[in-house]
């Protein structure tokens, strides 16, 4: 089966890769000619994990093909993937849909006996039908469907999530689109992987529906974190109580600096004025919204706190930059909120990230210092921020830590450390909602 994957970042990467792992023959298509330049030459322009030995070995095989030209690529394929960025757009939050139109007509203009265009990047309901009024238009003699085949993959697991996916959602409107997608992922039927069919319209609102509601478990829990600062409760208990209830379920109640990286806040935001623009309310995502933009906020009050009031002049090692461990994607990280509040109030930071420091340089103050060790980070410091539970931060050397410190300020925001642990070394330990 010949497979275009148009967009070749996190999603297309990993998804084509992975459809060349499952037997399919695979061309990534992509504008960036130096990505596709880099990635022909064996080198990953990102850090996931696992993903640079699947491309070689695919790459290897002949399975898996890199390149800026799509009409040929497009006129031989049976399934042409989009997998471009949807980001928000400026000024309204709508998903800005440019990249897909774009694609779009790119693919239709070149199709060739009958093809499927499977939406795959994270798109408002009524796009797919969109695809197709503009793939109709721009090649009328076109033999073609639209199917919609949204990505539920994290980054950190990208490829394990693509190749043992909780479901597969397939939004199909012909035999003939099903009967290709269900053959492409036919290798998941061995591991029972669900395969779930439905319309267009209910495939595109899966999607922004699981983000959201995945995104609200953890708004909600920032919120219960605050009164369990108020009240004494720990929120470490209350969130194991509550999770170890089969309906709620242990996952995403973890407190913290709140939600970041490319999809919950775009889609969030995305769903709300999808909401608007049919007339409906969305208040519980306008909540979650409006609570994780104030989680961040209030991470910046606690660190203040912590330093007795003011950070002016105040050095602070900030482990972790990327919104999860296991990434070097920045978009959205809470810390891109955080640090230049400090930093606009005087701190001065030194910044460690495993994997995230050359995407942080481009987008955070100048004057943070990056630093290549734990140990130049914390060096000197008044208090550490634990930002990100990369597991090098996971596993501190405490007595060391606290030693090369010229302070004891130690601010976990991902509650990695036990506070009896962290006093024992003569910390000052703050943490979130315990
Ligand atoms: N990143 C994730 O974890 C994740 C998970 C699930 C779904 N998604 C969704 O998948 C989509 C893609 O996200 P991403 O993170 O992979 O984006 P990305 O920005 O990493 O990659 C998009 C790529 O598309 C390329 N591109 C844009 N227009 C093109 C065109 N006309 N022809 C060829 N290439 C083109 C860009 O150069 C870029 O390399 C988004 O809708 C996103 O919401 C992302």
């Amino acid at each position: 089966m010949n497979v275009v994957m148009i967009g070749a970042g996190y999603v297309g990467l990993v998804s084509g890769a992975c459809f060349a792992e499952f037997g399919a023959s695979v061309i990534c298509i992509d504008k960036d000619a130096a990505k596709i330049n880099a990635l022909s030459d064996g080198n990953i322009p990102i850090y996931e994990p696992g993903l640079e030995d699947l491309v070689k070995r695919n790459t290897a095989a002949g399975r898996l093909v890199f390149s800026t030209e799509l009409p040929e690529a497009v006129a031989q394929a049976d399934l042409v993937f989009i997998a471009v960025g949807t980001p928000t757009r400026r000024g309204d939050g709508y998903a800005d849909l440019k990249y897909v139109y774009a694609a779009t007509e790119e693919i239709a203009a070149h199709l060739s006996g009958y093809t499927v265009i499977v939406d795959k990047s994270t798109v408002p309901v009524g796009t797919a039908r969109e695809v197709h009024r503009i793939a109709k238009k721009t090649n009328p003699s076109a033999d073609f469907d639209v199917a919609s085949n949204p990505e539920f993959l994290r980054e950190g697991s990208a490829i394990s999530d693509f190749m043992r996916p909780d479901r597969v959602v397939l939004g199909v409107e012909s035999e003939r689109a099903e009967i290709l997608l269900r053959e492409l992922y036919r290798p998941l039927n061995l591991i029972e992987s669900p395969v779930l069919v439905t319309d267009l319209e209910s495939a595109e609102l899966i999607k922004y529906a699981a983000n959201a509601f995945l995104a609200t478990k953890i708004s909600f829990i920032n919120e219960i974190s605050q009164l369990c600062e108020k009240t004494g409760a720990d929120v470490h208990a209350v969130a194991k109580g509550m999770g170890l209830d089969g309906r709620i379920g242990r996952k995403f109640l973890h407190a913290g600096p709140g939600y970041g990286g490319s999809c919950f806040p775009k889609d969030t935001v995305a769903l709300i004025r999808m909401a608007q623009e049919h007339g409906v309310s969305s208040r519980i995502i306008e909540a979650v919204s409006e609570v994780n933009a104030s989680q961040k906020a209030r991470m910046v009050s606690k660190i203040r706190q912590a330093l007795g009031g003011s950070e002016a002049d105040k050095t602070i090692a900030v482990l972790g930059l990327t919104f999860k461990p296991e990434t070097d994607d920045m978009r959205d990280s809470p810390s891109l909120a955080i640090l230049p509040a400090l930093v606009d109030k005087g701190a001065i930071i030194k910044a460690h990230d495993p994997e995230g420091m050359a995407e942080a340089k481009a987008l955070l103050p100048h004057s943070i210092q990056y630093m290549d060790s734990i140990e130049a980070a914390v060096s000197g410091a008044d208090a550490i921020v634990l930002m990100t539970e990369w597991n090098q931060y996971r596993g501190l050397d405490l007595a060391k830590t606290k030693s090369l410190m010229r302070g004891k300020v130690f601010v976990d925001l991902r509650n990695v450390y036990e506070p009896e642990l962290m006093a024992r070394h003569g910390f000052d330990y703050t943490c979130v909602g315990r």
